[in-house]
């Protein structure tokens, strides 16, 4: 039997929000494993602020997406035929697999995805890139102690919500900025974080005074903007500021303008740090054994903001990303057959 191979592919480099125009919905007979291949079907894309960067031409940390491509994606789905020797037919795996409905693979940078650990979806949040960021980010770029004061933005989302609890695992302050009262609520009352901000409504610097009297000690950053400038203004002697994204910035039409306020790094004897966390890839089983077993003792706890569709559902549900409407890891669920 044929099957049929649902794809989404870059037909346009975005201006701004990406549009449906700047999408091509395409099916096609799905491509047949040769020797040493094997063929997935894909159950679950994770959906990430990354690919917003990922449409735009330009250097940086990976190559983009090109016109008519397949648009790139990390995904988890079955081995559904196989002519490879380590990959099995039901198995479970992950890889970036793309936004289709069945991918073809040699196995490179697939790995094998133990569903009895946890439901598949948290393999694309905690037990995945998301939750292995905040750790890696966190401990190893931002370096907090116990006793210190550790602020987060985008603290409800996938990467954040996990910062701010393995900072309360290790004995820190957790304040969290996020979007809207229900968040900063799930923030205190389920995750445990010491405060939340709720930077539409709040006014942050002063809010920060309150929350963070002796300052800022690590910021993880995952917003940029106008949020990176408030916590720049707060931030502690010797602080450390990790830099792991800037969704406010990733769909504006102009050059964005760097914090007008970064000296505050020179007068507090401060630094701010990028990071990839492809970097870490030869730490990945150190992260997620940690994270597994923080997961299974209940000290931390996941959250899947799971959308059920199919593949043309896709360019709709990245823009939650950009509106807020994701609470903990965005993940597509493709509908079966
Ligand atoms: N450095 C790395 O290796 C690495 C790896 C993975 C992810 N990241 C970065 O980590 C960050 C979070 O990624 P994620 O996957 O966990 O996404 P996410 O936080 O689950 O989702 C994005 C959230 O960003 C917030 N947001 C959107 N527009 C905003 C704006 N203009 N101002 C402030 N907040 C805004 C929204 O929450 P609100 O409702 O609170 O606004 C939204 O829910 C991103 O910047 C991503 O690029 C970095």
């Amino acid at each position: 039997m044929t099957l049929i191979n649902a794809q989404c592919r870059l037909a346009a480099r975005p201006e701004g929000l990406p549009k449906s125009s700047d999408w091509d919905l395409v099916e096609k007979a799905a491509s047949e494993p040769r020797d040493g291949e094997f063929r997935v079907e894909v159950e679950y894309l994770s959906v990430d602020p990354a690919m917003r960067g990922w449409m735009n031409a330009g250097r940086s940390y990976v190559p983009p997406v090109e016109i008519g491509e397949v648009m790139r994606a990390a995904g988890i789905g079955r081995v559904i035929d196989s002519r490879h020797p380590g990959f099995t037919v039901g198995e479970h795996v992950y890889g970036v697999f793309g936004v289709q409905r069945y991918a073809v693979s040699d196995g490179q940078g697939v790995t094998r995805v133990d569903t009895t650990l946890a439901p598949a979806p948290v393999h694309l949040g905690v037990l995945g890139i998301s939750g292995l960021t905040a750790y890696f980010g966190l401990l190893d770029v931002g370096r907090p102690e116990p006793g210190q004061t550790v602020v987060v933005s985008g603290a409800a989302g996938s990467v954040g919500s996990v910062v701010g609890q393995i900072a309360r695992i290790k004995g820190c302050r957790a304040i969290g900025i996020a979007g809207g009262a229900d968040k900063c609520r799930w923030l205190i009352e389920d995750l445990g974080f010491d405060a939340a901000i709720d930077y539409k409504r709040d006014d942050v610097r002063a809010q920060l005074r309150e929350d963070a009297p002796d300052g800022v000690d690590v910021f993880f950053d995952n917003v940029g903007g106008e949020v990176l400038e408030a916590v720049l203004g707060r931030l502690a002697r010797g602080a450390r500021v990790v830099l792991s994204g800037a969704i406010s910035q990733y769909n504006a039409t102009e050059a964005p303008r760097g914090p007008a306020n970064y000296m505050q790094l020179l007068v507090e004897r401060a630094s701010m740090t990028g990071f990839v966390i492809f970097d870490y890839a030869d730490r990945y089983s150190e992260g997620v054994a940690q994270l597994a077993q923080w997961l299974s003792s209940g000290e931390l706890r996941s959250r899947e903001d799971i959308v059920r569709g199919d593949i043309a559902r896709f360019p709709e549900v990245l823009l939650h990303l950009f509106r807020g409407g994701n609470t903990g890891k965005l993940v597509l669920a493709l509908d079966g057959e």
